[in-house]
């Protein structure tokens, strides 16, 4: 899970490598580095930030090649060794590597017989080696790519250069990402297009197994047999890549105060003449399949939880799993199942393991993404874009939201059920009123929550699986051990834990189970917890903490979710942590 950025031909390439790499730390942020011709090789890299590298980094720098790399450790700890760019042992070589070779114990030996040395631990260096190696035998570049493509095993973006032939620079992939960026006298690579639109609208995007050799004025791109690819040019909208910070002090909370637009961009681009805009083949593949399996990770895992209720309401099984554990043990309900796969960044590896078995047993399959040219994009049959503008904050926020007023959109729309859309319409003034009116208050239970060590969230239903999510996104930023209970569990177990003074978050959204929510409150008060209630002005009691609008039930996770990123946003804040960058993770989980 690390990001890359290459430039070939521009002037100064210094400040686009570290604005690129900044905006790509999002995918790794343990060490960082930066590698370039003049007069020889140079690289600079050190354990730490973006930042940090750019403090060491010379100001002028006369070249007009440059590569970077920002790292989330896999293989070898982060130490500056193992950080990239990484050298070939004759020097020949210079590298950086998105991915995991599995195959690198294999062929570490066969260099190591041939006299070969290595500094660090990386898989990475390893292939900087391998490059190394065929390139003196081969005593040509295109063709020592294709030898190394037959030979990696797992997944790689990778971006180097050669001591000899300081002009270009050469790609190849398969798993990660890696896009070109097209200029005029220039051209860039990066992990995502992100970095680059500041400099181009105009992208390439590489597909497993392809190659590229890029110049200031050409960019070549070949599969993996040497035959040139006549490659599409991708206009991409800057305003949904854009990494502008617009004012906010960090992206989550930026993130979290797009989640209105971003509902009603939902809106407006699948609903458009009073008709739903999905795929016609997409909804008839859907209505006759007999069971729809819901396939995500985190986030987007909470949010098939809600997704699978949805098409339940209209008549369809469903079941929902955890793609580490699917992967392991897939099964296949029902005669004629058909997956959905969930990945805001589109490129979580244990998705793309499970699509892989979702290919060989031909299963109908759909993903929901944010990410347009991401692997799951491209490689799944049918995908529906969320269109949420990029997610920067490691939290996923925005992209939740979407996610269930998609799947609450694309249920409805196989039965033409158009009531969703007001539903959703009024979801977007429950939100702005909580945008508005409770931040202060909800600030205050921040402050509240902030040195606690546990603490728990219960509801039922529509509102448990929002609290599964409010869990969550509560313990990846605040490091506040947290736990979401459905209340009806409570007294099978964990009311064991419920003792004087310890937090417990209470959602009564939903109008079926208010009333039992109400008396898990009482058992809970009554032990000493101190209880928080987030309630509808419908089903609300004197006391509550928060007591939003009233809106459809169904809708929890598009209305409210925002009350629980902005607790998790500003204990985080309160306690003094990176919101946007918590510890140990990265946004785009590309290993298993
Ligand atoms: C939590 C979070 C993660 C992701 C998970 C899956 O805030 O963001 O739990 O949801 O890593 O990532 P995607 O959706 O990109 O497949």
């Amino acid at each position: 899970m690390c990001g890359i950025v290459g430039s070939i031909g521009l002037d100064k390439p210094r400040n686009y490598i570290s604005k690129g790499l900044k905006m790509l730390d999002y995918r790794g942020y343990d060490s960082a580095g930066v590698a370039y011709f003049d007069n020889g090789i140079k690289i600079y890299k050190d354990v730490g930030s973006v930042e940090h590298l750019f403090t060491i980094v010379p100001e002028h720098i006369d070249t007009n090649l440059m590569i970077g790399h920002t790292r989330w450790a896999t293989h070898g700890a982060p130490n500056k060794n193992n950080t990239h760019p990484h050298i070939s042992f004759h020097k020949k070589i210079c590298l950086v590597h998105n991915g995991v070779i599995e195959n690198y114990k294999e062929l570490k030996k066969f260099l190591l017989e041939k006299g070969y040395q290595f500094y660090g631990e990386t898989d990475s260096e390893i292939v900087a080696n391998l490059l190394e190696y065929y390139y003196l035998e081969l005593k040509d570049l295109p063709k020592t790519i294709e030898k190394i493509i037959s030979l990696l095993e797992g997944s790689y973006a990778i971006c180097f250069f050669a001591s000899d032939s300081k002009d270009n620079l050469y790609i190849f992939k398969k798993g990660s990402p890696l896009v070109v960026g097209l200029g005029k006298g220039f051209n860039l690579v990066a992990s995502d297009a992100s970095p680059m639109v500041e400099f181009t609208t105009e992208f390439i995007e590489i597909n497993d197994e392809e190659y590229g050799v890029i110049n200031k004025d050409k960019v070549s791109i070949f599969d993996k047999n040497g035959n040139v690819l006549d490659k599409d040019v991708i206009e991409k909208d800057i305003e949904l890549i854009s990494h502008d910070l617009k004012g906010y002090p960090h992206y989550m909370l930026k993130e979290i105060e797009e989640i209105p637009q971003t509902v009603n961009r939902i809106i407006n681009h699948y609903f458009i003449n009073n008709e739903f805009q999905f795929d016609k083949k997409l909804i008839k593949d859907l209505n006759e399949s007999d069971h729809i399996i819901f396939i995500g990770c985190g986030t987007s895992y909470h949010a098939g939880l809600v997704g699978g209720r949805y098409f339940e309401k209209y008549n369809k099984s469903a079941s929902r799993f955890i793609a580490s554990e699917w992967a392991f043990h897939p099964t296949f309900p029902g005669r004629k199942p058909f997956i959905i796969l969930i990945s805001q960044s589109g490129e979580t590896a244990d998705l793309i393991h499970c699509l892989k078995i979702i290919k060989e047993q031909k299963l109908k399959n759909l993903v929901i993404t944010n990410t347009g040219g991401s692997t799951l994009d491209r490689n799944c049959e049918y995908s529906i874009l969320l269109r949420s503008g990029i997610e920067v904050s490691v939290a996923s926020t925005k992209a939740y939201v979407a996610q269930v007023a998609l799947f609450a959109m694309l249920a409805a729309a196989l039965e033409n059920d158009k009531t969703v859309v007001d539903d959703l319409r009024q979801s977007i003034d429950v939100i702005n009123d909580i945008q508005n009116n409770f931040k202060p208050i909800i600030q205050s239970v921040a402050e509240e929550l902030k040195d606690q060590k546990n603490l728990f969230f219960f509801g039922r239903s529509f509102d448990y699986f929002l609290s599964l999510e409010a869990s969550l996104k509560l313990k990846e930023i605040s490091y506040i051990h947290s736990e979401a209970v459905p209340g009806g569990e409570l007294k099978h177990g964990p009311i064991a834990l419920i003792e004087k003074g310890l937090p417990v978050i209470v959602f009564v959204t939903d109008p079926d189970t208010a009333s039992s929510m109400r008396g898990n409150i009482e058992e809970v008060k009554s032990r000493g917890a101190k209880v928080y209630v987030v309630s509808t002005e419908k089903l609300a009691k004197e006391g509550d903490t928060i007591i939003v609008k009233n809106y459809a039930f169904y809708l929890s996770s598009v209305a409210i979710s925002s009350i629980a990123f902005y607790l998790a946003y500003y204990v985080a804040l309160a306690k003094g942590l990176n919101v946007d960058k918590p510890r140990n993770l990265a946004k785009s989980v590309t290993v298993e």
